[in-house]
C-alpha cells in the first residue's frame, strides 16, 4: 500500500546480536482439539511433556544467547496460546492486543491484552480489526510487512499504520498451509527471507522489488516452517529441519541455531509463533532502540 525504499546491505561481518525481549506462554495446556490451519490433525495426539521440554529448550536457547524473556501465564481452554506471537503487537510504549479470527482462539485477545495493560505500557489498545499480531505483521526497521488472506483483515494494516505511525505494506497470502505471514516470511537483519509461493503474485513481485538481496527459501524449508524463525541480528532460531536455509543464512554471515519444536509443528507452529518480540521505539533512520 505504500511504497518505501530499500535498506542498504550490511557487511556480513559487521553482523551483531542486539539483546531483545520476548514474550511467551509455556505450552501447559497445548493440544490439539480443533483443526483451523491444514497443519492441524485432531486425530493426531500431542505429547504435551515433549512439548513442554522443547518449548523449555526454546526459551534457554533465548536467554543463553543473552535475551531477556518474559511470561504470561497459560490458560486452560485456550491449547493455541503458546504461540504468543499471535498476542499482539508491541513497539516501544504503544501495546495494540490481537482480535482473532477464529472463536476457538477468540479468549486469547483480551488475556494478552489484560498483560500488556498489567505490564505498564503507555498506551494499550484491543484491535478493531481482526488482526493476528506478530503473525501476520512483521516489523521490519522503519516499516511493518503485513500479510492478510487467512487471517487478518486487509482493515488491520491500516489500523496498524495508524496506530504506530509506520508505513505498512500489504502482502496477500495465497497458500493455506502458509496462513499467517511468519510461516512464510522472516525478517533478518537487513532484508527478509520468505517463501514466494506463499504469496500472490503481485505480491510476491512487491517483495523482490523491496528486498532485491532476499534470501529464498526453497518450498522444503518453508514446508517445516523454517521461515518461521527469530533473528537477533546475528543469531537465526529456526526449526533445525530447515537445513537449506540455515545453510543460505551461514553464507550471509548469520549464525542459525537449531530449535527442535516437533510437538508444536503438529499445531502449525514453531519458533517464531512462540515468540511475541517487545519491540524498542523505531526512528526514522530505521534503528531499534531496546
Ligand atoms: N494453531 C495455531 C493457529 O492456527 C497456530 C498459530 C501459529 N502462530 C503463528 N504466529 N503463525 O492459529
Amino acid at each position: 500500500m505504500t511504497s518505501v525504499a530499500t535498506l542498504p546491505a550490511r557487511d556480513p561481518a559487521a553482523r551483531r546480536p542486539v539483546p531483545r525481549r520476548y514474550l511467551m506462554c509455556r505450552p501447559e495446556h497445548f493440544d490439539v482439539t480443533y483443526a483451523i490451519n491444514p497443519w492441524m490433525d485432531t486425530a493426531d495426539p500431542v505429547n504435551r511433556v515433549l512439548a513442554l521440554a522443547q518449548w523449555d529448550g526454546l526459551r534457554a536457547a533465548y536467554e543463553a544467547h543473552g535475551h531477556r524473556v518474559e511470561v504470561i501465564e497459560p490458560i486452560a481452554g485456550l491449547p493455541d496460546m503458546v504461540f504468543a506471537a499471535n498476542g499482539g503487537l508491541v513497539i516501544g510504549d504503544r501495546a495494540l492486543s490481537a482480535r482473532f479470527a477464529n472463536p476457538e482462539r477468540a479468549q486469547e485477545g483480551p488475556a494478552f491484552h489484560a498483560w500488556m495493560a498489567a505490564r505498564g505500557f503507555a498506551t494499550v489498545a484491543a484491535a478493531r480489526e481482526t488482526n493476528e499480531g506478530e503473525g501476520d505483521f512483521a516489523i521490519a526497521a522503519d516499516r511493518i510487512l503485513a500479510g492478510t488472506g487467512f487471517r487478518s483483515a486487509p482493515g488491520a494494516h491500516e489500523e496498524v499504520a495508524e496506530f504506530f505511525g509506520l508505513p505498512v505494506v500489504s502482502l496477500d497470502l495465497v497458500d493455506p498451509r502458509f496462513y499467517h505471514l511468519d510461516t512464510a516470511l522472516m525478517v533478518l537483519d537487513d532484508t527478509i527471507a520468505y517463501y514466494p509461493g506463499a504469496f500472490s503474485g503481485p505480491s510476491a513481485r512487491l517483495l523482490a522489488g523491496l528486498y532485491p538481496d532476499a534470501l529464498i527459501a526453497d518450498e522444503e524449508d518453508a514446508n517445516v516452517l523454517g521461515l518461521n524463525g527469530v533473528c537477533d541480528g546475528y543469531h537465526v532460531f529456526l526449526s533445525e529441519k530447515a537445513v537449506g536455509l540455515a545453510e543460505q543464512l551461514r553464507a550471509r554471515g548469520y549464525q542459525p541455531i537449531g530449535i527442535d519444536l516437533s510437538e508444536l509443528l503438529k499445531s502449525g507452529g514453531s519458533v517464531k509463533c512462540c515468540t511475541l518480540e517487545l519491540h524498542g521505539v523505531r526512528t526514522a533512520a530505521g534503528s531499534g532502540t531496546d
